[in-house]
C-alpha cells in the first residue's frame, strides 16, 4: 500500500465501507474505483467524465502546459524561447525524438524531410477528382489518408526505422499535399517543391508560384509562417491529439490516424476556429458593432469564435507570440483592416465580467486568421495550415501511445441510460411516434442539392 499521505480515502456510504486508493502524479487509477462494489456482482465503480474533464488518458513526456499560469513548453522548452530562436523543422525535430538536435542531426533531418516532400502522381489525379469548391480539410484528410495505400510498409509500426521512416514522410508530405488541395481550389497548375528553399518557404511556393521560374518568398512572411508553424506543433491531450492515439491504439498504419487527427482539427470548435474568426471579425465589420456582437454572445446565441480554452485559464502564450508575428507581418503586408475591429472585441470582451468570470481569453486563433490573410491565404486553408503544424506533434504523440507498455487499445465505458428489454414489435403493431413522422415530413421538404 502507498504513503497513507498519498493516497485518497473514500468510504462507499451505500455500503459503509472504506478504501484507500494511492494517488501518483496527481491522479489516482480510475481502474481502482472498480474495487468499490456493492456486492461480489457488482462490477465495481466507474468514474464518468464527459469531455474528459478531469480524467489523464496518458503520461506523456511531450507537451506540458499550466493553463492557470498559460505556460507552454516543447520536452521543456518554453514556447516563446523556441518562437524566437528555433525553426519549424527543428521543433519537429524536437518533438519526435525528444531532444534538440546538434547541427549534424538537424542537417541530416532537414535533408531527409526535403527529399519527401514529392507525392506519388497519382495523389495528384484523386485530388482532380474533387469538386472545384471543396473545402481543403476535406481534401487534406483524404489525401493523408489515401497515402496509407501507397506505403503499406507503414503498416509496420513495431520497427522503429519504418516508423520514423512515416514520421519524415508525413512531416515533409503534408505541406505538399495542403498546396495541392489549394492549387486545384484555385484551378492553378501543381507546382513542384523546390528543395532550394527552407521548410516553409518551400511551401509558400507550392501555394503562391505561378509564371517566375522560381518564388523567392518574402523572409518576413516566411519566418513568420515558420513561427506561427512552431506554435501549433503540438499542445498535449487536445482534441485532434486524442484522436491520433485513440484510432492509434487499435493499431492501423499512422496515415490512417493522421486522417483521423486531421478530422478531428476541422471543427470549429478546434483547429476551425481560426477560420470561424476571420467570418466573425468580417460579420462585425467596424469596431462600433463589437458590443451588440458581444452582447449576443452573452445570450448564448453565438459564441466568441477565437476565446476560451479548455485548459488555459488565463492568456493563451502562444497568442502572445502570434500578436508579436502579426505586427512584423503586417509591416510587410500592411495592417489587416480587420485587426481593428478584433482589438475592439478583445478590449470590450476583457472588460466584461461575463467572459472574465469564465476565465474566457483570447486564444491562438484569434490573431493567427488575421495574419494567414495578410499573408493571401484565403480563410477556408486556416485550419490546413494548423494541420501542417500539428503534424509533428500528433506523430510524437502517435508513437509515444505505441511505445507506452500501459496503453491498450481505447475503449472507454458508458452509464447505460436506454431502455430495458424490449421485444420486437411487428410493422403493423407499433404506435405512431411523432418524432419518427417528423423527421420524414422535413427530409421531403428538404430543397433538392444543387446537382453536383
Ligand atoms: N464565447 C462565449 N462564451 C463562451 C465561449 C466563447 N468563445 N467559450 C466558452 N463560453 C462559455 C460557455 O457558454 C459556458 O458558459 P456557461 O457556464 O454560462 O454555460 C462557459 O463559458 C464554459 O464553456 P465550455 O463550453 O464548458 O468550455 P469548454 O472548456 O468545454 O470549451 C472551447 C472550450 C471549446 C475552446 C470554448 O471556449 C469555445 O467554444 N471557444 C470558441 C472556439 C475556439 O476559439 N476554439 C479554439 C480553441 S483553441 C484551439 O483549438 C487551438
Amino acid at each position: 500500500m502507498a504513503d497513507a499521505s498519498e493516497s485518497l480515502t473514500v468510504t462507499d456510504n451505500r455500503t459503509g465501507q472504506t478504501y484507500e486508493l494511492p494517488i501518483e502524479e496527481g491522479a489516482i487509477r480510475a481502474s481502482a474505483l472498480r474495487l468499490i462494489k456493492l456486492n461480489d456482482e457488482d462490477p465495481g465503480l466507474l468514474s464518468y467524465d464527459p469531455g474528459y474533464i478531469a480524467t489523464a488518458s496518458c503520461r506523456s513526456a511531450i507537451t506540458f502546459i499550466d493553463g492557470e499560469r498559460g505556460i507552454l513548453r516543447y520536452r521543456g522548452y518554453p514556447i516563446e524561447e523556441l518562437a524566437e530562436h528555433s525553426s519549424f523543422l527543428e521543433v519537429a525535430y524536437l518533438l519526435v525524438s525528444g531532444e534538440l538536435p546538434n547541427d549534424q542531426e538537424l542537417a541530416l533531418w532537414v535533408d531527409e524531410i526535403k527529399h519527401h516532400t514529392l507525392v506519388h502522381e497519382n495523389i495528384r489525379k484523386f485530388v482532380d477528382g474533387f469538386h472545384h469548391d471543396a473545402h481543403p480539410m476535406g481534401i487534406l484528410i483524404s489525401t493523408v489518408a489515401a497515402l496509407s495505400t501507397f506505403y503499406p510498409d507503414a503498416k509496420d509500426i513495431d520497427d522503429a526505422a519504418k516508423r520514423r521512416l512515416q514520421i519524415v514522410r508525413m512531416t515533409a508530405k503534408s505541406a505538399t499535399l495542403a498546396a495541392l488541395a489549394f492549387r486545384h481550389a484555385m484551378g492553378f497548375p501543381y507546382v513542384y517543391p523546390d528543395n532550394d528553399l527552407s521548410y516553409t518557404g518551400n511551401f509558400l511556393s507550392m501555394m503562391f508560384k505561378m509564371a517566375e521560374l522560381k518564388l523567392k518568398p518574402e523572409p518576413a512572411l516566411e519566418r513568420g509562417l515558420d513561427v506561427l508553424f512552431m506554435l501549433h506543433a503540438d499542445h498535449e491531450q487536445n482534441c485532434s491529439t486524442s484522436a491520433m492515439r485513440q484510432v492509434g491504439s487499435s493499431r492501423p498504419d499512422p496515415y490512417s490516424a493522421a486522417a483521423a487527427a486531421v478530422a478531428a482539427l476541422y471543427g470549429p470548435l478546434h483547429g476551425g476556429a481560426n477560420e470561424q474568426v476571420l467570418r466573425m471579425l468580417t460579420e462585425i465589420a467596424r469596431p462600433e458593432n463589437v458590443a451588440g456582437y458581444v452582447a449576443r454572445a452573452k445570450d448564448g446565441k453565438r459564441r466568441l469564435m477565437g476565446f476560451g480554452h479548455r485548459v488555459y485559464r488565463s492568456y493563451d502564450p502562444r497568442g502572445r507570440v502570434a500578436r508579436q508575428v502579426a505586427d512584423d507581418v503586417f509591416k510587410v503586408t500592411g495592417i489587416n483592416p480587420l485587426l481593428e475591429t478584433a482589438l475592439e472585441l478583445e478590449r470590450v470582451a476583457l472588460s466584461d465580467d461575463y467572459f472574465l468570470s469564465r476565465q474566457l481569453y483570447p486564444n491562438v486563433d484569434f490573431y493567427t486568421g488575421m495574419i494567414y490573410q495578410a499573408m493571401g491565404f484565403p480563410v477556408d486553408m486556416f485550419p490546413v495550415l494548423f494541420a501542417i503544424g500539428r503534424m509533428p506533434g500528433w506523430l510524437a504523440q502517435w508513437e509515444e501511445n505505441l511505445l507506452d507498455e500501459e496503453q491498450k487499445i481505447n475503449r472507454p465505458r458508458q452509464l447505460w441510460v436506454g431502455h430495458g428489454i424490449r421485444h420486437y414489435v411487428p410493422m403493423g403493431h407499433r404506435a405512431p411516434y411523432a418524432g419518427t413522422r417528423l423527421a420524414l415530413q422535413a427530409a421531403s421538404a428538404a430543397p433538392p442539392r444543387p446537382g453536383r
